[in-house]
């Protein structure tokens, strides 16, 4: 009997939350099989699917800097593959690759979207190639070192500190030589931050005292904020404060904007004249402007693995893609600590097809 693959479909756009069973569709197609390859394509099958959430973004159907997902058309999204078979010299049967393979099972992708291989370094792991040394790790990286620019001494503040991205961002600026103060939403994150990650201060965000102890935490100002966007939250809005606590000549690393993805209207902070009177440096960026220098990133972080200035955590829910739905709506209520991973199929697998 043929193979059958599950393919997660948009079925209308939100308009705030995703709604597991009503945002998506699930859909059972018959996979393509090796027959149906043609040069430069390979055929695919997913393993672990990275979560994001710029998933939320690609829902609206706004300018942007990628086309909104379309209803009807498989979920967008990157994972981890591995190669059934191929007529393309970019892999061979049995390798796992990177590629945005979207919410389905099995595929049939063209070798321009699998990423360029690279050898897994000696200490990573197979999940790296979507946290650390993947578009998570490489977004800290290039948002961190191009834009933040953090230097022995100065105060580096990094919100959602404990997420994928922000966990990283942390480490890169500690590894500078800055005094990093993490803001999370719950103890048992800071707790990770402070005694796993050696972030100086990791604060709650939903402490009713947050604010003042921002303001303690920041007692030389702030001299890199890393923006991912913590909204008005119990506590104060997180862009806000810092704004209020720059130093001059801050720099503002502007990466995703979380609280306000699932809002149908935007809030912004109130003290954004600081930029003019602090003359701070406010610059968002998208990962993909890096692409070119992603082998050089991957070389640094794969260091700072091997030496122990690099830890990673990762989330993984087990299920099948059958549950990337209801855990995309768990990545907006805080649920993971690090990456957030679906395993679609055990790697120990074997694939037959
Ligand atoms: N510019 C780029 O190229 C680029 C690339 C990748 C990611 N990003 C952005 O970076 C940010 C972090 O992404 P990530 O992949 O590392 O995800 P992540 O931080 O691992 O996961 C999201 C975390 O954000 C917090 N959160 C979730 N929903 C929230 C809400 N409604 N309001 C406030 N906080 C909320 C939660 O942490 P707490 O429990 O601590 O609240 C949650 O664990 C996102 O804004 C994303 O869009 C940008």
């Amino acid at each position: 009997m043929a193979r059958q693959s599950l393919q997660i479909v948009l079925a209308e756009r939100p308009t705030r939350d995703i709604i597991p069973g009503q945002t998506f569709r699930q859909k059972v197609v018959e996979a393509p099989t090796k027959a149906d390859l043609k040069d430069g394509e390979l055929l695919v099958e997913s393993i672990y699917l990275s979560l994001d959430p710029a998933m939320r973004g690609w829902l609206n159907d706004r300018r942007s800097y990628l086309p909104p997902v379309q209803i009807g058309e498989v979920m967008r999204g990157a994972a981890i593959l591995r190669v059934i078979a191929s007529k393309s010299s970019k892999a061979n049967a049995g390798e796992f690759v990177t590629g945005f393979m979207g919410f389905q099972e099995v595929a049939i992708l063209h070798e321009t979207l699998i990423e360029d291989s690279f050898p897994l370094p000696p200490n990573a792991k197979l999940t790296d190639l979507i946290g650390v040394l993947g578009m998570t790790g490489m977004t800290a990286y290039f948002g961190m070192t191009t834009i933040g620019e953090p230097k022995a001494g100065e105060t580096v503040v990094v919100s959602a500190a404990a997420g994928a991205t922000g966990s990283v961002a942390a480490q890169i600026a500690k590894i500078c030589g800055a005094r990093v103060v993490g803001t999370a939403g719950s103890d048992e994150k800071c707790r990770w931050l402070k005694e796993e990650l050696g972030l100086d201060v990791a604060l709650n965000y939903k402490d009713p005292d947050f604010k003042q102890k921002f303001h303690e935490a920041t007692p030389n100002y702030i001299d890199v904020f890393w923006d991912n966007g913590k909204g008005f939250l119990v506590g104060g809005e997180q862009l806000e404060l810092a704004l209020g606590r720059a130093n001059k000549f801050a720099r503002f690393v502007m990466c995703g904007g979380i609280s306000q993805y699932n809002q149908e209207v935007m809030q912004g902070p109130k003290t954004f004249l600081s930029v003019v009177s602090m003359r701070i440096k406010m610059q968002g960026f998208i990962v993909f402007d890096f692409a070119k220098d992603y082998p050089q990133a991957r070389r640094q972080i794969a260091q700072w693995l091997a030496e122990g200035k690099m830890k990673r955590k990762e989330t993984i829910i087990k299920g099948g893609l059958g549950v990337s739905e209801s855990a995309l709506a768990h990545l907006f209520k805080g649920g993971n600590t690090g990456k957030l991973i679906v395993e679609v199929k055990n790697p120990e697998d074997s694939s037959k097809l």
